[in-house]
């Protein structure tokens, strides 16, 4: 018996061309369409990946019979209306981080996506990094025993999105990720939402129920003042968030800083602890064990965020790695953080 193809389209060629890679290696699926208001950009990536079709209108993408599910990589504040949309013409939908910008934007994403009955998951593709699926196999197995701290860095050199990245490179390019209308958030919705939800994943999505936060933006400031570009979003974020039984993780995240370039998550329990970048598991008194990559796969493949999604569509019983209704809280957490730097006070959520 011959299994019919998924039909995917992508929107956006910037990151989207990712989805178009993660996509083609999956086997049975098929790429349809791909959509850019960039037509030329749209056609190159059509030619590249033998999609049918081009288009510079998601709508009207969304509105083809034909296509199975949508893969949506297009500036934040665009989240919210093409993921209703494509919902609305029943396409299962893949979206990227963040969520959206406002924590009741999420759920209605989530409410929508349960009404059609279609899956609706974000591309929080930390989850999928094989250290931290490995690192959670550990947790879930409780072998790090209560858990009850994490703590999550990723401070970068030179690396705001537009200012810092080439017009003809493969992501972060759009003036939009300047401009809060477009993006919502700076560098907390950008890499911050990776960060906290890796440790927060890890610690097995804890109930959140006080944030407290801090924003920065100075070291790029006169870079962007001098470039005469839009200077709305925060460069820098800081907080701590409290969990319903007494647990904290601590994150910090920077476009750019006058330190060290850094990516770590670190994880604590009562019986054991974790780093994931690389991947390391600490238990007993003095065990301190690098977790090997072929060991623990064991042969068995590695899933990507796209073959992932596409497992989940063909078996909807199949337990989603990033439900929608886990990346409600997070943006609500998100959301928090930053009422929290702007009025100076502990938010409760
Ligand atoms: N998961 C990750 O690790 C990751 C990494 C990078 C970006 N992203 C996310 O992907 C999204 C896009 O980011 P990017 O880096 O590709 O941005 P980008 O500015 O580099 O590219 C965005 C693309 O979207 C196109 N576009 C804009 N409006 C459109 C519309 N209405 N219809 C069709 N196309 C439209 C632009 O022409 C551009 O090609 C953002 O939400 C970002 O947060 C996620």
């Amino acid at each position: 018996m011959t299994v019919k193809p998924l039909r995917v389209g992508v929107v956006g060629t910037g990151f989207g061309r990712y989805h178009m890679d993660g996509f083609s290696e999956v086997p049975g699926v098929e790429i349809l369409a791909i959509c850019d208001v960039n037509k030329a950009e749209a056609q190159e990536f059509a030619n590249k990946y033998g999609a049918k079709y081009v288009f510079t209108s998601a709508k009207k993408m969304f509105s083809m019979d034909e296509l199975d599910a949508v893969s949506i990589a297009s500036p934040n504040a665009q989240h919210l209306p093409m993921t209703l949309d494509a919902l609305q013409k029943g396409k299962h939908v893949l979206i990227e981080k963040p969520m959206t910008i406002k924590p009741r934007d999420a759920k209605t994403m989530a409410d929508a996506a349960k009404k059609a009955g279609k899956l609706l998951m974000v591309e929080q593709s930390l989850r999928f990094r094989p250290e931290a699926q490995m690192v959670k196999a550990y947790a879930e197995r409780g072998e790090f025993g209560k858990m009850y701290y994490g703590r999550s860095t990723w401070y970068r050199r030179k690396g705001w999105p537009h200012l810092h990245m080439p017009p003809d490179g493969t992501l972060g390019r759009g003036l939009w990720f300047l401009q809060k209308r477009h993006a919502g958030f700076g560098a907390l919705g950008d890499i911050g939402v990776h960060l906290l939800d890796l440790a927060w994943y890890i610690m097995g999505t804890p109930k959140p129920v006080s944030v407290s936060g801090q924003l920065f933006r100075h070291v790029a400031v006169p870079e962007l003042k001098a470039k005469g570009l839009p200077i709305e979003v925060e460069e820098m974020a800081a907080g701590m968030i409290k969990f319903k039984d007494g647990q904290a993780i601590m994150f910090e995240v920077s476009w750019d800083t006058y330190t060290k370039p850094a990516m770590e998550c670190f994880l604590m329990g009562d019986k054991g602890g974790a780093s994931v970048f690389p991947a390391k598991v600490f238990r007993g008194n003095d065990i301190d064990e690098t977790v090997d990559i072929e060991t623990h796969y064991n042969g068995l493949p590695i899933e990507t965020p796209f073959s992932h999604f596409v497992d989940c569509i063909r078996d909807r019983r199949k337990k989603c790695i990033v439900p929608a209704d886990e990346n409600v809280t997070l943006i609500k957490m998100l959301d928090a953080l930053a009422r929290s730097a702007k009025s100076g006070k502990e938010i409760k959520l």
